[in-house]
């Protein structure tokens, strides 16, 4: 099934977005950089709330309240980093077709965002009494795994 998938990473490769991020000195560098700044803040964000469901940090303030107001700053860093990243893909986009690490990470984000938006958004929404210290404690756990789980994959794809 992969194999099926080089022709379209060889058409992305191709566009003019490719080969214009490709053929400018600075573009690659500048959006590997803003990569870098944007999942910097969305791995702080969910660090944060991971803390706080495991009942190290924050404890005066409940999860809602916390979770609500990092959205903004998670969303937006979640954003950047997707939009950098695409970039970033769309000048070597052949490269990551052959890349191990870039189809671990694929996996890895597309479990991250899936469980971002289910399970830890259903726990960090809810009155702190309505899920067990354990629940919390384990769907914190499966967030920042998963979240770490697409860096570390990310680093990787430079040394495969
Ligand atoms: C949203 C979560 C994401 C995280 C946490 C993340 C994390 C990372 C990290 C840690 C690096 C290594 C940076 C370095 O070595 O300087 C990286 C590089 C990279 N990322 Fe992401 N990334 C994310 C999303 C994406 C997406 C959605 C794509 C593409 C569709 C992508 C494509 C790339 C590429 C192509 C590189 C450069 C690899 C290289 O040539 O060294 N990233 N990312």
């Amino acid at each position: 099934m992969w194999d099926s998938l080089y022709p379209y990473f060889l058409w992305i490769e191709n566009t003019r977005l490719g080969h214009g991020i490709r053929e400018s000195k600075w573009t690659f560098t500048l959006s590997e950089v803003v990569h870098l700044l944007g999942l910097t803040v969305l791995l702080g964000t969910m660090l944060l709330l991971a803390l706080r469901l495991f009942g190290f940090v924050l404890q005066k303030k409940s999860v809602a309240s916390i979770a609500h107001e990092l959205k903004p700053l998670s969303i937006g860093a979640l954003g950047v980093t997707l939009l950098t990243g695409t970039l970033l893909f769309t000048s070597e986009a052949t490269k990551c077709w052959g890349n191990i690490a870039f189809r671990y990470k694929m996996l890895f984000l597309f479990l991250a965002l899936l469980f971002q938006f289910t399970g830890l958004q259903k726990v960090a929404r809810a009155e702190d009494r309505r899920f067990s210290p354990l629940t919390r404690k384990v769907t914190a756990f499966v967030a920042v795994f998963l979240w770490f789980g697409v860096a570390v994959a990310g680093r990787a794809i430079a040394f495969f």
